[in-house]
């Protein structure tokens, strides 16, 4: 296993998960393709198309059973008895993944809701601003679960309500993030979103993959928090820019000269609480 840890890989995961020994990871946070037809540039939410990096690896529709059936497959072997996974979706083939989540043997522990922010106006329809985040495991007595991680027992709201239920409901309002005038890949999964992940279903020193890794956030904040990692992606240019987030120790890495002054995260006086600075990306934007 040694030879994983605190790497990514440029490559298809489902053949480099099959070279990982089994039971070797705590803990799974993936974003696998939609099957939505995507296409990497696109000018909405005021992006520059020449800032986001080209060449997303999209499913099609009619492939993603089997290919949800083989990813999940691998990803079940390779996860600890004692270890969970979250997995995002879109609605459009949530079911091809509930199969698949019951065809591996998984145990759901909840279904979560991400809503966010700068969901696409529509005339004929409701606007779609939320994903699913599924919430599985092998053996629900063996999983980690650390319910106080984020709020004292007693700690309250600003409407004097308990901090910890409101912070464990099961929808989760968190925003996306703006990355003005960085690079950047089309899609990517907030900071605030992995850390919460982190924080209630692992442990400083877990083993985190993420066999999706897009822009390497999983990584990021999991070297952030003091994770080790692991995380597979397909395309050069996406493995190449999360590679050199994570060797850079930079959160955002400026368009024109990679060099630029970025946002050094990685020392330790550094690593945010997210909640406390939930703007850290816009500030080091500004920066
Ligand atoms: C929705 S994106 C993940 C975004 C990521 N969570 C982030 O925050 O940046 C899915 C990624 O999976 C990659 N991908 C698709 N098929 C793959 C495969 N078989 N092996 C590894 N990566 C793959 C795509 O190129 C894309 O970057």
């Amino acid at each position: 296993m040694k030879r994983w840890i605190d790497t990514i890989k440029q490559g298809d995961c489902i053949q480099l998960m099959a070279e990982m020994p089994e039971e070797c990871i705590d803990l799974l946070i993936t974003d696998p393709p939609f099957a939505i037809d995507f296409k990497a540039i696109r000018h909405n939410y005021n992006r520059k198309g020449e800032r986001v990096l080209q060449g997303y690896n999209e499913i099609e529709g009619n492939d993603y059973l089997a290919f949800t059936l083989e990813w999940l497959s691998q990803a079940t072997r390779v996860l600890k008895d004692s270890g969970s996974m979250y997995i995002f979706s879109g609605w459009n083939h949530l079911k091809e993944l509930l199969i698949a989540i019951d065809f591996c043997e998984l145990t759901t522990v909840n279904h979560l809701i991400w809503k966010y922010q700068f969901g696409v106006v529509t005339r004929r329809k409701y606007v779609t601003s939320h994903y699913h985040c599924l919430f599985v495991c092998k053996e629900d007595r063996k999983r980690q679960f650390h319910p106080f991680s984020r709020f004292d027992q007693d700690a309250k709201t600003e409407t004097g309500g308990s901090a910890h239920y409101r912070d464990k409901e099961d929808v989760w309002e968190i925003k996306r993030e703006y990355w003005q005038g960085a690079v950047k890949t089309p899609t990517k999964l907030p900071a605030e979103l992995i850390e919460k992940i982190l924080d209630y279903s692992s442990e400083k020193g877990d083993v985190v993959l993420d066999p999706f890794l897009g822009s390497g956030q999983v990584a990021v904040v999991s070297k952030m928090k003091g994770r080790h990692y692991v995380g597979f992606e397909i395309v050069p240019a996406y493995y190449e820019f999360a590679r050199d987030r994570l060797k850079s120790g930079k959160y955002l890495i400026q368009h024109a000269e990679k060099e630029a002054e970025g946002l050094a995260l990685f020392n330790k006086e550094d690593v945010p609480s997210f909640r406390k600075s939930r703007h850290i990306v816009i500030k080091a934007d500004l920066s």
